[in-house]
């Protein structure tokens, strides 16, 4: 019998693309979240399906926490405030969460003696690096947001626990998504950038020679797919980069794509932006150990989230409606 998927942050951007994989795959699927940015839409679908459950859970609570957990599910764990902008707009809130929170889930995991973990970090880890390296899963981290200093925090506890632990974690950094999803997040590079310049709005770039790896929702969720089937022994206490060298693009390069297929779009590029971040990343790890490699270019994303949009299936009218602005 296949373990159960306990999908902690499971009603997010990425975590409602897996939820889709899961449920095709046949299995049971709990998913907590406290829904904090009112997307309950987003679930309702998965509502009907009789392998899916949902608990309104806040990762904060560790008495409503502990009772979801058993020995032998496999634990995901996605929640977070996600990216630099949402958990530098709410600095309480985002240790509240992205430490505190995510330590409970730990915890309680270790003491419920679950094995299977994965915990979905960042490439934003590694902050800056020389244009000349690809940062490989040993590239010193440089975290340079709250959210990703979180992120190094929560890798660092969980590494440390090799060899007196029950628990068997696997770290993923993940790479910069884009994408559908039913929970659309329109406030990531790739994502938004075709969206302003599909509406003829004028796209405001900054620093556009700054680098960064990017990699689609359902790539994502394929990889975690066959993370939580691969032998344990071969992954736990494991860091994997997780996107793909192919998809490695400076901001510019993908302007110049979106413009392909929006020749008169109006770009103003800018210079001195407050995001610093600028790094190349090494996917050969996750390519050598687990056979990964993105189904979905930077360009087919882009040609897709186009089609999406003249399809009119957004409604733009309300600003900010899709992504991480603000907490309900
Ligand atoms: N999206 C990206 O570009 C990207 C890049 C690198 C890593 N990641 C990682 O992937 C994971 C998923 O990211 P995402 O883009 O789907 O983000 P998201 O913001 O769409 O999803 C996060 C989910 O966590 C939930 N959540 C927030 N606070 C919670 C709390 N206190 N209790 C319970 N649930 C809570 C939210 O309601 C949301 O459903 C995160 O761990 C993120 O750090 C994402």
């Amino acid at each position: 019998m296949k373990n159960k998927i306990i999908l902690v942050g499971g009603a997010g951007y990425i975590g409602t693309v897996l939820t889709n994989h899961l449920l095709l795959m046949g299995y049971e699927v709990l998913c907590l979240d406290n829904l904090i940015y009112d997307q309950s839409e987003c679930i309702k679908s998965f509502l009907k399906n009789k392998n899916y459950k949902f608990a309104n859970i806040d990762i904060r609570n560790k008495n409503d926490l502990s009772e979801c957990f058993h020995e032998n599910c496999t634990v995901i764990l996605l929640a977070g405030l996600v990216g630099d902008p949402i958990s530098k707009k709410y600095q309480i809130e985002s240790d509240e969460i992205n430490l505190e929170g995510i330590f409970n889930v730990i915890n309680i995991c270790e003491s419920k003696k679950i094995k299977r973990f994965v915990f979905t970090s960042t490439c934003s880890n590694y902050g800056i690096t020389d244009n000349n390296v690809r940062a490989n899963e040993n590239h010193e981290l440089n975290p340079l947001s709250l959210y990703a200093k979180a992120k190094v925090q929560i890798e660092k506890y969980l590494l440390e626990k090799k060899n007196f632990s029950n628990l068997k974690p696997t770290i993923l950094r993940f790479a910069t998504a884009f994408g559908l999803s039913p929970r659309m997040r329109f406030d990531l590079t790739v994502n938004e950038f075709t969206k302003d310049l599909v509406l003829g709005k004028e796209l405001v770039v900054y620093d556009a020679h700054t680098w960064r790896p990017y990699c689609h929702t359902v790539d994502f969720a394929r990889l975690i797919c066959q993370t939580i089937t691969i032998d344990i022994d071969k992954i736990s206490f494991e860091v994997f980069n997780v996107g793909d060298n192919s998809n490695n693009f400076s901001k510019k390069m993908i302007v110049d794509e979106v413009l392909k297929y929006i020749p008169n779009g109006k770009v103003k590029y800018l210079e001195k932006g407050f995001d610093k971040r600028n790094y190349i990343v090494d996917f050969s790890k996750v390519n050598l150990v687990l056979g990964f490699k993105a189904s979905y270019s930077v360009q087919k994303g882009i040609e897709e989230i186009i089609a999406e949009i003249k399809k009119g299936t957004y409604d733009f009218r309300t600003e900010n409606q899709y992504g991480n602005y603000n907490l309900r």
